[in-house]
């Protein structure tokens, strides 16, 4: 599918027009970043599984009925979304204390929280993403009240569901972060899930040795992110073509491999 031009480059994706009004390309790079960029490197074949991940775990969702951008994956780095109007805001869900919540309020990592705690970051790279309550949204207009209550039982459904999924393949889902988007229709506006949902932007921990499986590997210098993320894709079902590292890392599938050598 022919990529328009190029749109955004975020951290760790990149954003082309698409072949119809209305919609994007989002690609998968293998650029992996912790606290705000000052970490960096290319882990190759991360874009890949991503990719999958996403398109399998979004497409769950819509399954159950949350309205998600996705709309096809096209090969193994690039899915075809909607183009939304993205709300400036992180949304992040912990079941289990670890990261900045254990850090900023001494709990220690693995306590099991009695329900889920809902947050919200403003989304500002410059700043940091800094954390912000409901008053802080509303009053800079960042989302109308109905939206943020739409978004916050979204994010609910959306943790009951995957806490389920993981829970059914041996994995804890200890934390995740969610951002949405609006699409107008007139004066009308609905909102859809948006980015992505992979162990870039969860912490998924093995029910048995609490073994990470996520992007903490990275931020934490364990090694073995891509195995980690490849046991997670494994799990559910969907490693990528061939379910061959090489294949994976390099990004290039074998049907367009086989097609090169005709
Ligand atoms: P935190 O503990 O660093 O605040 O992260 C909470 C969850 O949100 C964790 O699963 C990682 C995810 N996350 C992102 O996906 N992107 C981000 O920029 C940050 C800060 C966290
Ligand atoms: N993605 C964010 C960054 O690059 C933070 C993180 O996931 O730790 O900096």
């Amino acid at each position: 599918m022919a990529k328009g031009k190029q749109i955004y480059e975020g951290k760790a994706k990149i954003l082309y027009e698409g072949p119809e009004k209305g919609t994007l390309i989002q690609y998968f790079k293998d650029d992996a970043t912790a606290f705000n960029n000052k970490k960096k490197a290319i882990i190759d074949g991360k874009g890949v599984l991503n990719n999958r991940i996403s398109e399998f775990l979004l497409s769950q969702l819509n399954q159950i009925g949350i309205k998600t951008h996705f709309i096809k994956r096209l090969n193994m780095r690039e899915q075809l979304i909607k183009s939304l109007e993205i709300i400036p805001i992180e949304v992040v869900i912990r079941n289990i204390a670890a990261g900045t919540f254990s850090n900023r309020l001494g709990i220690s990592e693995g306590t099991d929280l009695s329900k889920p705690i809902l947050e919200f970051y403003y989304k500002n790279d410059e700043l940091g993403d800094p954390l912000v309550n409901e008053e802080h949204i509303l009053a800079l207009n960042w989302a109308t009240q109905s939206e943020l209550m739409h978004i916050s039982e979204q994010a609910l459904r959306i943790n009951d569901f995957l806490v389920g999924l993981f829970r059914g393949i041996g994995i804890k889902l200890v934390d995740f972060k969610l951002e949405f988007g609006r699409q107008w229709n007139g004066d009308e506006v609905e909102i859809f899930l948006a980015d992505e949902i992979s162990p870039d932007t969860c912490r998924l921990w093995d029910v048995k040795d609490e073994r990470k499986l996520d992007k903490d590997r990275f931020r934490r210098d364990l090694g073995g992110l891509v195995e980690a993320y490849q046991e997670v894709a494994r799990r559910l079902g969907i490693m990528p073509e061939g379910s061959n590292i090489k294949e994976i890392k390099t990004g290039v599938s074998k049907n367009l491999t086989a097609l090169k050598k005709k």
